[in-house]
């Protein structure tokens, strides 16, 4: 967030070793604390920090209680449910959201999120979220296609305080300091070989190797060395000290050849040494290859290394391996057990993803500042046309109108027709990302009328998805969007339209000031 532009006020977590590593890396910066959250709230923060006006949170609540696993055993469920805290972290995570309202929120969980418990805290998540008065869009964040070395697919979700004009964009742009496609031999190929076992916490690089390195591969390894690791700015090599394994293990890593799991060894013939157990998922055995990604750096490297054997030494990965396979700077430290460190690393948001995070929400935010942004109205739009009350009713009984067509013939219609429809919604509904038009998951609630007094509107959008806030009866007309979208028939600034949303935020803005006004006359 710092490379990103942002000036960080406090981090909490209630790990001290993760509180350890964050000072020895930030020493002079702000307010590290080891609080466990459910005991710490908002209120005790901002009296220590002084503020409680901040721009952005972001947080990663544990996803354990969201783990699919645990969902057959019912520990998801019933009574049951109380028994497993971190599920519901997300709420004080919430909570800070609601005390401090930043502009912009950004949690990060597993992909699994989505699935749990059927998609209900998926749901639950977005809609206790906009209950706050948040618009909440999630999108899917893909590490390798940022510059990372890995796997890695994480569950975003972003909320944006609904008086803020703009989407922010789902396309995450790699930070300008990544380059390239870089692979598990751009990140770790400098670094001096070990057995298992081997290693110390800190010693001298080996120059020779890494200029050997360097003169034998491409671009991308020259970059990926000099500026996502920054090992110009690291004097001494820390964290390079590989795990013992035991002796069974060691000679079955001999037999899995580079890129292969464990299964492909013994499809290949090759008799290995561990209990052989078909219900054992057998890419326990990984080794990684040096010319692709690497599989996605789990907290699970703290238990064992199995899944990450190095692609041509006999091991597993070091933690300083696993920490450039996570684009951390050879500069950090963690000045921590082995077994924390793997953890840590494991647990951690790629900096180099937390960066493109950052920019993306630093340009949300230096937009909708920006001075005349809320002046500009669309083309073919009057202001008035979207503003004053009765020409809202237009833009609603042309709502209603296209609401009712069918799949076909929505398909069927002039994308000018279409389009004049489409800003209609986003005025209509300014809290809605257009992003989250296909994204509805199952539930369905009722929601207050509108301040629309038409006949027929309020029984055409009280129906709402809970997760994204889409009215059912909208849900075709989204849909269309998008495949319009898609196919190239709208551009994004038709897509996204930001003046039709600004209009109806303005519209809202004056209703709430009216209605001040007359609170404060009665
Ligand atoms: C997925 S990790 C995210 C780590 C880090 N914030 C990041 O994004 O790189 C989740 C973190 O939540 C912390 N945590 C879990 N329960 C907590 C609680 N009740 N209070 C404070 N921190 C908690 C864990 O110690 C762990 O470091």
């Amino acid at each position: 967030m710092e490379r990103a532009g942002f000036r960080v006020l406090a981090a909490i977590d209630f790990n001290e070793e993760a509180i350890q590593t964050f000072k020895a890396n930030f020493a002079k910066d702000p307010l590290a604390l080891c609080k466990d959250l459910t005991k710490f709230p908002p209120d005790k923060l901002a009296a220590k920090l002084g503020v409680n006006d901040v721009d952005v949170i972001v947080g990663g609540p544990p996803c354990q209680g969201f783990s699919t696993v645990r969902q057959v055993d019912a520990a998801n469920h019933g009574s049951r449910v109380k028994r497993d805290k971190r599920r519901y972290l997300y709420r004080v995570f919430l909570d800070y959201v609601a005390a401090f309202r930043p502009r912009v929120f950004v949690m990060e969980n597993v992909m699994g999120i989505q699935s749990a418990a059927k998609g209900k805290f998926f749901t639950l998540v977005q809609a206790d979220a906009r209950k706050l008065g948040y618009r909440v869009h999630a999108q899917v964040e893909e590490a390798w296609k940022l510059g990372v070395p890995q796997k890695r697919r994480r569950q975003l979700v972003i909320g944006v305080r609904n008086d803020l004009p703009g989407y922010f964009s789902s396309e995450l742009k790699p930070s300008s300091r990544a380059f390239g496609s870089p692979t598990l031999w751009d990140a770790i190929g400098d670094l001096p070989p070990l057995a298992a076992g081997e290693g110390v916490e800190e010693r001298d690089y080996d120059f020779d190797r890494r200029k050997h390195f360097l003169a034998t591969r491409n671009e991308t390894a020259k970059h990926y060395l000099n500026t996502v690791l920054e090992i110009a700015d690291a004097a001494k090599l820390t964290a390079h000290r590989a795990r013992p394994h035991n002796d069974r293990d060691l000679r079955d890593f001999a037999r899995i050849h580079e890129g292969e799991t464990a299964d492909a060894t013994i499809a290949r013939g090759e008799k290995m040494e561990f209990p052989y157990d078909r219900t054992v998922f057998l890419d326990r055995y990984t080794r990684q290859h040096r010319e692709r990604l690497c599989s996605t750096i789990v907290a699970h490297l703290a238990k064992d290394g199995l899944m990450f054997i190095h692609p041509t030494q006999n091991r597993s990965l070091t933690p300083r391996e696993a920490a450039r396979v996570q684009t951390f700077p050879d500069w950090f430290q963690f000045p921590v057990a082995r077994t924390h460190q793997f953890r840590i690393i494991g647990n951690a948001v790629p900096p180099l993803v937390a960066e493109a995070v950052g920019c993306e929400v630093k340009e949300f935010l230096d937009e909708s500042r920006r001075p005349g942004y809320e002046a500009q109205i669309p083309r073919g739009t009057s202001q008035s046309l979207l503003t004053s009350s009765p020409t809202r009713k237009e833009a609603a009984s042309d709502l209603q109108r296209l609401a009712r067509l069918d799949r076909r013939a929505l398909r069927d219609l002039p994308t000018q027709q279409f389009l004049h429809g489409w800003r209609a919604l986003l005025s209509l509904f300014p809290d809605l990302h257009p992003d989250n038009a296909r994204d509805h998951g199952n539930h369905i609630v009722e929601v207050s009328p509108d301040q629309l007094a038409l006949p027929g509107f309020d029984e055409l959008v009280s129906r709402r998805y809970s997760r994204s806030g889409w009215p059912v009866a909208l849900e075709l007309i989204g849909n269309e969007a998008w495949r319009r979208f898609d196919a190239g028939e709208l551009t994004p600034p038709e897509f996204y339209c930001v003046e039709a949303q600004r209009a109806g935020l303005r519209h809202k803005t004056e209703i709430r000031n009216r209605e001040a006004a007359m609170e404060t006359k009665a």
